[in-house]
């Protein structure tokens, strides 16, 4: 389903309501929440609000586990490292305990290493079709039309077996671990916010006129419920019967 709101501000305030209502759920369901972060501005918003005395206290903490999307290859202190962003905006003012907060371990010169020991980390998630299963999975569109770090061209993309990989970024020069889209697939909920007006003709080409597979961003196909949360910048090119 898509959602359109305002602006930038109300994409990261309905996203916070939206992950509340899940982790309700999940925990009323289940007695547990599983969340993977997205990196991203939209997403640092978010993650405020949900550290904000309006969201806080609506959500059990002591059933949550959080995980990552998507890392650089960075420190976990490093300004660029999503780790360190969602601890500043959220995880240092929560109550979690160190163990309820999994990283990709960035820092390791062997990120394969890296990725296999956070597949290794997955594992505590239930499983379903023999693979983890996420309660919600946090994400964003890049501009080349890339999601957590599956960027177009990549290896990543046609990965089929393993639940984490890390890989080279040329167009970046540098290297990521990413979620592959079998996990992601595997998810309950996926929530895609998307934010301004700059993504609104990308947005377009992923969601109606480009063939399918042009951009890893249309390859998020997950058997359980896909959101994409927009502004109405984000939006613009988009057919009204699509928004109905
Ligand atoms: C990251 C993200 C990445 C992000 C998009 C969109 O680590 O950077 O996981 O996939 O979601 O680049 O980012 P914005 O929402 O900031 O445009």
């Amino acid at each position: 389903m898509i959602e359109v709101v305002s602006d930038a501000e109300a994409v990261s305030l309905a996203a916070a309501q939206r992950v509340v209502d899940a982790a309700q759920r999940a925990i009323a369901q289940r007695g547990h929440f599983s969340i993977a972060l997205s990196g991203g501005s939209t997403p640092k918003r978010l993650y405020q609000h949900l550290a904000s005395d309006a969201f806080r206290d609506q959500i059990d903490w002591s059933n949550v586990s959080i995980f990552f999307g998507d890392e650089r290859s960075v420190a976990p202190d490093h300004e660029e490292a999503n780790y360190r962003m969602a601890c500043e905006a959220m995880l240092d003012q929560l109550p979690l305990s160190s163990g309820q907060i999994h990283r990709m371990q960035g820092e390791l010169s062997d990120l394969d290493q890296a990725a296999a020991n956070y597949a290794e980390a997955l594992r505590q998630l239930p499983e379903k079709n023999g693979l983890p299963q996420f309660d919600l999975v946090l994400l964003g569109m890049g501009d080349d039309g890339h999601t957590a770090s599956l960027f177009p061209g990549t290896t990543a993309l046609t990965e089929q077996d393993k639940t984490v990989v890390a890989l080279d970024v040329p167009q970046l020069n540098t290297r990521r671990i990413t979620l592959s889209y079998p996990v992601i697939n595997n998810a309950c909920q996926v929530m895609l916010l998307v934010a301004g007006e700059n993504k609104a003709a990308r947005l377009e080409e992923v969601l109606v006129s480009a063939p399918a597979g042009r951009y890893p961003v249309q390859g998020v196909m997950p058997q359980g419920e896909l959101i994409w949360l927009l502004d109405q910048g984000a939006a613009t090119q988009l057919p009204e019967a699509m928004l109905a």
